[in-house]
């Protein structure tokens, strides 16, 4: 077994880790108040490749490992999640699903100019009473011959208003239950296609989340993902990749919420010595740096089992629901170590803690994530 990092994969961590310094923290905090898509900053991102990673070069992408996309998840994170969310979108929904399952006219069409970043992806599965219970779909997609009518709500759509492209998941045939669901590629412009109002959120306030309305939107037959009835396990095999980038997120925040405060607990000075001196705060960061090196391993290993064609499906499950509560939990402390500082937005800390909260609920809370885990133990 080896634990060392390619030269290769040291690269492109320094790459995204200059990039997350240079381009990103100048006005993160400016973007997470104002709730100003990072536009600028998602275009650099294609620029280095970080939009289509994993994505065959000869469809427009960078022939990157999983490894590589973890580690720059990871320090993209570090400072502004509202950029890794929507880079995680593009990545491992909306490009993965497309390369694996798509028509080769599909990825001639839509996966090239999503891997170079020319344009983003969204990916449409959450409604307003099916979240967690993915196969209670209200949204219908009726077959009238050359297309499918789609009609329905999606909730909570990362890129939701600067996408232009969406994979929308929706029920054929309500009498095969999962097996009449299917996944499309939908246009934005595509007539009947309307953007609801931009959420107000808690954190990752940079990225735009929206509800999306179908209203008669005649949706090409050749625009379908896969042979009638796969739009389930389509989705369920696309989200186990995405909870693989969501870990890494959380990973990311919990780590420069961790070195932001191994800076301040070495500054800053109480009782007469640097903070870090009182075990009260040297026990805290022991304990933030023991959990984020077992998430970090945890996003790594499923990321390597990925890259090898085994199944990962639990060790996803496991990193994304470790990785989020580590995110959670370091993030507390770092605004407890910070004091009055934390508490105040110049710090950053009260963000990374604002912004690890949505990772225990996006791409399936942690009680699914638990779901996913103890049905593969009894299987
Ligand atoms: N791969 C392939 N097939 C799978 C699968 C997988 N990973 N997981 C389940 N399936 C199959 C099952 O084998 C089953 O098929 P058969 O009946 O043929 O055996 C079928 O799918 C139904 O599975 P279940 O009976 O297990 O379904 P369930 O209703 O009990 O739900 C669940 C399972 C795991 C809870 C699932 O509903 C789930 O993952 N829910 C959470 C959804 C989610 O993550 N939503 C997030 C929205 S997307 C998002 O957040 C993106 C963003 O913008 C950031």
């Amino acid at each position: 077994m080896n634990f060392e990092l390619t030269e290769e994969h040291k690269m492109i961590r320094e790459a995204a880790r200059d990039f997350a310094k240079s381009e990103l923290l100048p006005g993160v905090i400016e973007r997470d108040e104002n709730q100003t898509f990072p536009s600028d900053q998602i275009n650099k991102l294609a620029e280095l490749g970080f939009l289509g990673m994993m994505v065959d070069p000869k469809y427009g992408g960078a022939g990157m490992d999983t490894i590589s996309y973890v580690l720059a998840m990871e320090e993209i994170s570090k400072v502004d999640a509202s950029c890794s969310v929507i880079m995680s979108v593009n990545n491992s929904l909306v490009c993965w699903g497309i390369e694996t399952f798509g028509t080769e006219e599909q990825k001639k069409k839509y996966l090239i100019p999503l891997a170079k970043g020319e344009i983003i992806g969204a990916f449409c599965l959450s409604e307003p009473e099916a979240g967690s219970d993915a196969t209670s779909q209200k949204t219908t997609a009726i077959d009238k011959g050359d297309y499918y009518e789609l009609n329905g709500t999606k909730n909570w759509i990362t890129n939701g208003n600067t996408a232009s492209v969406y994979l929308v998941i929706a029920q054929t045939d309500i009498s095969k239950g999962h097996k009449g669901i299917n996944a499309f590629i939908v246009e934005r412009d595509m007539e009947g296609f309307v953007v609801g109002p931009k959420e107000n959120k808690l954190g990752i306030r940079g990225s735009d989340t929206h509800s999306i309305m179908f209203s008669d939107v005649k949706v090409p037959k050749e625009n379908r993902i896969g042979d009638d009835g796969f739009g389930f396990t389509f989705a369920m095999k696309t989200l186990s990749g995405g909870r693989i980038g969501i870990a890494s997120q959380a990973l990311g925040i919990a780590s420069g919420a961790y070195e932001l405060s191994l800076q301040y607990a070495q500054e800053r000075k109480a009782f007469g010595k640097e903070i870090i001196n009182h075990q009260a705060i040297s026990f805290k960061l022991a304990d933030m740096i023991t959990e984020i090196d077992a998430a970090r391993l945890l996003c790594l290993k499923s990321a390597w089992l990925k890259d090898n064609k085994h199944n990962y499906d639990r060790a996803g499950a496991m990193a994304k629901v470790f990785a989020s509560e580590v995110a959670m939990k370091t993030t507390i402390e770092a605004v407890q170590i910070h004091g009055g500082y934390g508490f105040v937005k110049e710090y950053h800390v009260e963000r990374l803690m604002r912004d690890a909260k949505i990772t225990q609920i996006y791409e399936g809370t942690s009680e699914i994530q638990r779901i996913v885990i103890s049905r593969s133990i009894l299987k």
